[in-house]
């Protein structure tokens, strides 16, 4: 095999083909620009057009909607192991374990089928949420909420969390981060989807192990991460201090910086305005003021704009959610994108299975135990 290119973190290589999205002039799915999705879509809608390739008629939609309505539902087993863990489990872990557990419960859980994979996609989606949903009831110590199958999942993540009727501008807030969350080419959690389905796994194998990709504060991560610094800086003046010293130390700041983004994320502005009025409504805005000068002592510092987690994770603050359903939020959204690469892999399948460069040890012979030397 002649010597090919090596690239640390495989950065800047194309390692397969996509018609899902693009990020090359800023972010769209299937053609459509992420900016007019947010504004126009809602998170089903930007779902049947990332699986199915089309915007839906309201047919469709509708039909779509009832079939994810009509999957919200656990069986009682899983909901019984959601109950038995242990307390101080992170959902993120829980999350990895409840995509494996609905595998059980799945009677398509082997078919990798088109039409078997998509109909497991819905469930997944459907009922990702009430794992997590009914996981934090159960480790409150309250009883589970059950879904209104008539509404959104956006609204039925803030109903199941809380057992009230959720304000209309915060469904819509959280809905457009779903939308925001669905998919990014090849991600590390999404290239995690596609190196599983590439060998002819299933779907939940995929998507677990982009739960476990995604987990990683360099990933998906983030979004959790950015609140650990937020809650403990109390003013502007301290943020910018924290800033530089964090820089000496050679620290990544959580929620800045993109491997491909380089010039910043479309997505981190579409979230701004929905942090500054949520912000507002909530007596939260020190901690916008904060954010807003850590955001420009970074910019100034090491010129990085912020990405999508470092708005989402104010945003879900801001809805009053506890920080370690964030990145379980952001599983949620993207097991649309996995399922959709998923489906993608298989249909123009060729195993994903790259060379690596050695550097180990020169060739040598072996050496009998009793001439070893301590
Ligand atoms: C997501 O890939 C995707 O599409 C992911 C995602 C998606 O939708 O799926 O967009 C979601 O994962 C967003 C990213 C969330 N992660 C974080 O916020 C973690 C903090 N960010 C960094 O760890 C970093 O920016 C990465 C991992 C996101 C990207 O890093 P790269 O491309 O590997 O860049 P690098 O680590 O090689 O850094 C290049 C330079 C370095 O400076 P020097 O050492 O050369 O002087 O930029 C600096 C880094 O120190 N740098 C940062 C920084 N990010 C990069 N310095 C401080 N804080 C940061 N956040």
């Amino acid at each position: 095999m002649n010597e090919t290119i090596y690239r640390p973190g495989l950065e800047g290589i194309v390692a397969g083909q996509t018609s899902i999205s693009s990020i090359a002039d800023g972010l769209r799915y299937r053609g459509y620009p992420i900016e007019q999705l947010a504004q126009h879509s809602s998170f089903e809608e930007v779902a049947y057009l990332v699986l199915h390739g089309e915007l839906p008629t309201q047919g469709q939609l509708d039909q779509f909607r009832n079939q994810i309505g009509q999957a919200m539902e656990l069986p009682e087993e899983i909901t019984a192991t959601l109950r038995s863990i242990p307390p101080g489990v992170p959902m993120m872990d829980v999350m990895r374990t409840g995509a494996s557990l609905l595998g059980h419960w799945d009677e398509q859980a082997q078919d990798i089928s088109t039409e078997a994979t998509l109909a497991k996609a819905v469930r997944l989606v459907a009922r990702l949420p009430l794992v997590m949903c009914y996981r934090h009831r159960l480790r409150q110590g309250q009883q589970v909420v059950p879904p209104r199958k008539d509404q959104s999942l956006a609204y039925n993540i803030l109903w199941m969390l809380r057992d009230q009727e959720p304000q209309p501008d915060h469904v819509r807030a959280l809905d457009v981060t779903l939308i925001l969350y669905v998919e990014h080419e090849f991600n590390a959690s999404t290239f995690t989807a596609r190196v599983v389905a590439s060998t002819l796994s299933d779907l939940h194998s995929a998507v677990t192990a982009a739960i476990g990709a995604l987990k990683g504060p360099l990933h998906g991560g983030a979004n959790e991460r950015v609140l650990d610094y937020l809650l403990k800086l109390r003013s502007p003046e301290e943020a910018a201090q924290w800033v530089g010293q964090a820089l000496q130390r050679k620290e990544r700041i959580m929620g800045f910086g993109h491997r491909v983004y380089r010039t910043g994320d479309p997505r981190a502005a579409i979230l701004a305005p929905y942090c500054e009025q949520l912000a507002a409504q909530t007596g939260n805005q020190p901690m916008e003021a904060v954010a807003a000068r850590i955001e420009q002592e970074v910019r100034q510092q090491k010129n990085i704009p912020p990405n999508v987690d470092y708005p989402a994770g104010r945003l879900y603050y801001y809805l009053g959610l506890a920080v370690d359903l964030y990145t379980p939020l952001f599983v949620i959204s993207r097991t649309v994108g996995w399922s959709a690469h998923v489906l993608e892999q298989q249909a123009a399948n060729r195993l994903i299975r790259p060379r690596a460069r050695y550097v180990g040890a020169q060739p040598r012979d072996y050496v009998p135990l009793e001439q070893r030397r301590e």
